[in-house]
């Protein structure tokens, strides 16, 4: 069924006003399909190092890969070389077919930031713009950024470096209220994207930071006027939120469903590595039930496909889901 389009970026459609953050570690393919078919408007990539790209590391292209059923799919860049980004964004086009490409102007760890790349970018508006204008010129889909406040309280130059992506090229402009110095632990700030909105009210905005209810999600797009939210601690444990539930509402069935349906996808996309990143999903599903903590211990340990499949069944059994 076709139905109105919540807003476009360039001239794609999309559907929904609420986004699953890039993740390094949890946006895996079976967590972004997951998260699409619950309503996510569209998948991002988990930030892919165009500098290990280019050297042909196997582990950046296998986070490219993704099913035609996550469409719009966004490959995001992460680099200090404006050449570099925009010769992987063009071999990244022909080989994985994204439909967006983003550039992160928001990862605040030490050894990116220090180096320039992430949100070390927005020290550097000659690399934003150049950037943004090459990648722009090097692939035919449209290209977004997503970028924090600024690099530190001293620099909150959201504005003017959303100014110089607009002007070359970005179709999108994501905000991630909080600076590269500020932690988790502090609030992230909303007014910055209501800023950014009223300054772009032609460019699509996506505001970004502690949303973690679809109450929140829709107090971010009443107080900012942004476009759509995007959510990423919350979804791990809550990937329903998607869907604009809270996690009280949703049944031990669909739970139950959805967990086992993930290990499965996980064994089929990475099936060398798919049961311990799998366990930081399955302790957040199962939090609320506050199982024995031998339980946990037990299912949280076990490495075997099939041992920990049938531990599940009955887990999700115990607990009044009904398995085929
Ligand atoms: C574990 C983790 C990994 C992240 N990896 C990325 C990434 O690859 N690319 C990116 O743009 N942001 C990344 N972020 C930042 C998130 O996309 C998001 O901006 C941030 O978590 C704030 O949103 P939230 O309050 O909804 O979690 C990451 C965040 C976390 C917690």
């Amino acid at each position: 069924m076709l139905t109105q389009a919540d807003f476009f970026i360039a001239d794609i459609p999309i559907h929904s006003r609420l986004i699953l953050a890039p993740m390094d570690g949890i946006s895996d393919a079976a967590f972004r399909l997951l998260t699409r078919r619950l309503g996510s408007a569209y998948s991002v990539s988990e930030f892919i190092n165009t500098l290990d790209y280019a050297n042909q590391k196997n582990y950046q292209k296998k986070r490219l890969l993704a099913r035609d059923e996550e469409r719009p799919f966004v490959a995001q860049l992460l680099d200090n070389d404006a050449v570099r980004m925009a010769e992987c964004a063009a071999r990244i086009e022909e080989e994985f077919q994204p439909d967006m490409i983003d550039i992160n102007m928001g990862c605040a760890a030490k050894s990116v930031a220090g180096r320039g790349a992430g949100v070390g970018m927005m020290r550097n508006p000659q690399l934003v713009k150049d950037a943004v204008a090459l990648v722009s010129r090097a692939v035919k889909v449209p290209v977004t950024v997503k970028m924090r406040i600024g690099r530190d309280s001293t620099t909150q130059n959201f504005l003017e470096i959303a100014n110089l992506a607009a002007e070359n090229g970005a179709k999108a402009l994501a905000l991630h209220g909080r600076t590269g110095r500020i932690s988790y632990q502090k609030p992230a700030q909303w007014q910055p994207i209501a800023e950014l909105k009223r300054a772009f009210p032609q460019v699509p905005v996506i505001g970004n930071g502690d949303v973690s209810t679809p109450a929140d999600a829709r107090r971010m797009l009443e107080e900012t006027g942004c476009d759509a939210v995007m959510i990423g601690r919350a979804a791990k444990a809550n990937p329903w939120i998607f869907s604009w539930r809270d996690r009280d509402e949703v049944s031990i069935q669909e739970v139950a469903e959805t967990t086992l349906w993930q290990l499965k996808d996980m064994l089929a996309t990475n099936p060398e590595n798919a049961i311990m990143p799998f366990r930081k999903y399955l302790k957040a599903y199962l939090e609320p039930y506050q199982l024995p903590r031998e339980t946990m211990r037990t299912l949280l340990t076990c490495s075997d496909a099939n041992e920990l499949l049938t531990l599940l069944n009955y887990t999700f059994t115990k607990l009044g889901a009904s398995i085929e």
